[in-house]
């Protein structure tokens, strides 16, 4: 299986970007909003310099994507802090997708942009990804209790870091 991971074209990706934060909202493991289609297109239109979104491919099947902006980008103090998220498609979880995402996409991207502490807000329910995240080699940094509004519900999301170059 060769996993091709390349930066996100508008026309091309989203819809299925699109389509899967749709999915990760019916499984309870994004904080992602919903975005249509065309939403999704504006964004990857408007990204800036220093923000990415990659996408990995099998063949010619869209399998996921995973994105970085800077955190605090009011603050000249807090610019090497960023702030991702990793999505794939159900089919193509556990064969090393996520990880291909960021070993060829992100963080050589981040090195180049200078973003060196890296962050996600992870729901804490979210086991599979707390390890997933763990496995990149980050590390729980604290617990937001009741962080997320999920409908009526309030549910809490942990902190998930990397200093990436310390
Ligand atoms: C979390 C997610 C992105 C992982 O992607 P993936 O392609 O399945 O992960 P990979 O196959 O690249 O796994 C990389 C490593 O993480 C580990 N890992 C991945 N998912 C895991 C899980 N559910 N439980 C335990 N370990 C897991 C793998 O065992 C692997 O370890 P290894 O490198 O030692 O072999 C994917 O499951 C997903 O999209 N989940 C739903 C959306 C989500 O929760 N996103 C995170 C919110 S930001």
């Amino acid at each position: 299986m060769s996993i091709n991971i390349l930066h996100a074209d508008p026309e091309r990706d989203s819809e299925p970007i699109s389509n899967l934060i749709n999915i990760c909202i019916t499984e309870k493991r994004t904080v992602l909003s919903s975005y249509t289609p065309e939403g999704e297109k504006r964004y990857l239109e408007d990204l800036g310099d220093r923000e990415a979104v990659f996408v990995a491919y099998i063949d010619d099947q869209f399998a996921g994507f995973a994105g970085m902006s800077p955190r605090w980008p009011y603050s000249d103090k807090l610019l090497h802090c960023g702030e991702g998220g990793t999505w794939v498609m159900p089919e193509f979880r556990g064969r090393g997708i996520g990880r291909a995402l960021w070993d060829q996409g992100v963080f050589p991207w981040c090195k180049k942009v200078g973003l060196t502490r890296l962050g996600a807000t992870v729901m804490a329910h979210n086991l599979g990804s707390i390890a997933f995240y763990e496995k990149l080699g980050f590390h729980i940094n604290g617990y937001h209790r009741k962080m997320v509004k999920w409908g009526d519900e309030y549910l809490d999301s942990v902190e998930i870091e990397l200093n990436y170059y310390p």
